[in-house]
């Protein structure tokens, strides 16, 4: 084993050409992944996350920057060579039907994966592998036989879990993989997925606009806001010392999962809109929402920095916000539920 990590990222930039306009959906975004471990990405709708995932994937191009995936430029493969690499490198979505094929059982699903990718062996044992995946992600095996939409929303996710899974990925992108959910649920499906990490050594970017289930999931994560890292950390240092005004309001406004089912909010409800990608604002793209914004962010863009050991932050004030801001972990509490299950 080396410590080479597994996913590097080295300012990827993705752009995207809107009525003539150039919008920046990701940019510059640099992080280093090791194996087995989780990324975390979380910002509001719009901040970039899914295109990141994509990005990293090579469903997208990026155009600017390079993905290393295991010490491979994947922008210098060539279409077969990333077709075989795609059993490497899956991805879960937050609406597992639209995934499926409406017309194909779960089972032939599963298996179909399997043949695309070339392994799995004879029919019969592709057969066995899928009961097998099925009973792990915690279906009856008799669902091989049901069609997606005769089954819940959870179940459906399950099977998208099983289908990606069939291929033995070493990376697996998470894309709101439970924001569909009931609550309930939601506990189920990211306990089957830290399960499933730990057996099979899986590595996840877990993608999120709940900072609380991102929190929990992942080592490192990383804070989007118009498509730029805003924050960099461990886990556990953004939960103790978000340094950044922008994660702090995101802490704020995330109440306890079922709380906020109960009192039926929004779990991201921020004070202010996210202005539009097309035309960020001058200086610091948060500034216009921010309480701590002064004449300098308003024409000087701040760079990410470090702010302490292994904590990075884009804000000028990021050390007077530190102490000054928010008591994250105070004023933050993950969902009891969740976090009895870590
Ligand atoms: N195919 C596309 N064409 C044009 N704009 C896009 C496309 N995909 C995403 N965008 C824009 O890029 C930005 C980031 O989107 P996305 O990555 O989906 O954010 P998130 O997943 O964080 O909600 C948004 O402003 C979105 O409207
Ligand atoms: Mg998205």
């Amino acid at each position: 084993m080396s410590d080479e990590p597994i996913l590097k990222a080295e300012a990827v930039s993705k752009y995207f050409k809107v009525q003539g306009r150039t919008l920046r959906a990701v940019e510059r975004v640099s992080f280093e992944l090791g194996a087995g471990q989780t990324l975390g990405l979380v910002g509001e709708s719009g901040s970039g996350k899914s295109t990141l995932g994509r990005v990293v994937l090579r469903l997208l191009e990026a155009d600017e920057g390079k993905v290393v995936f295991q010490g491979q430029d994947l922008a210098k493969l060539s279409g077969r060579e990333l077709r075989l690499r795609r059993r490497d490198m899956q991805i879960i979505f937050q609406d597992p039907l639209a995934s499926l094929n409406p017309r194909m059982t779960v089972g032939a699903a599963i298996e179909d994966a399997m043949v695309v990718q070339k392994i799995g062996g004879s029919a019969a044992e592709r057969r066995q592998r899928t009961r097998e995946l099925l009973e792990r992600v915690g279906l009856p095996v008799s669902a091989a036989e049901a069609y997606p939409f005769e089954l819940s929303g959870g179940q459906q996710q399950r099977v998208g879990i099983a289908r990606a899974l069939s291929v033995g990925p070493k990376l697996v992108v998470c894309d709101e993989p439970i924001s569909a959910l009931d609550v309930s649920v939601q506990v189920q499906i990211i306990e089957l997925l830290r399960e499933l990490q730990k057996e099979l050594g899986i590595t996840y970017i877990f993608i999120s606009h709940n900072l609380g289930v991102v929190q929990l999931l992942s080592d490192t994560v990383l804070v989007l806001y118009l498509g730029e890292v805003v924050e960099r950390a461990s886990a556990e240092g953004l939960f103790q010392r978000p340094a950044h005004p922008y994660t702090q309001a995101l802490m704020r406004s995330v109440l306890k999962v079922p709380e906020a089912a109960e009192k039926r909010v929004p779990l991201v409800a921020l004070p202010g809109e996210i202005p539009s990608p097309l035309s960020p604002p001058a200086g610091c793209p948060y500034h216009p929402r921010c309480p701590l914004a002064a004449d300098r962010c308003r024409v000087e863009k701040p760079e990410l920095r470090m702010v302490s050991d292994g904590h990075m932050a884009a804000c000028h004030f990021a050390e007077e916000a530190a102490i000054g801001g928010v008591n994250g972990a105070a004023a933050f509490g993950a969902s009891p539920e969740l976090a009895a299950s870590s």
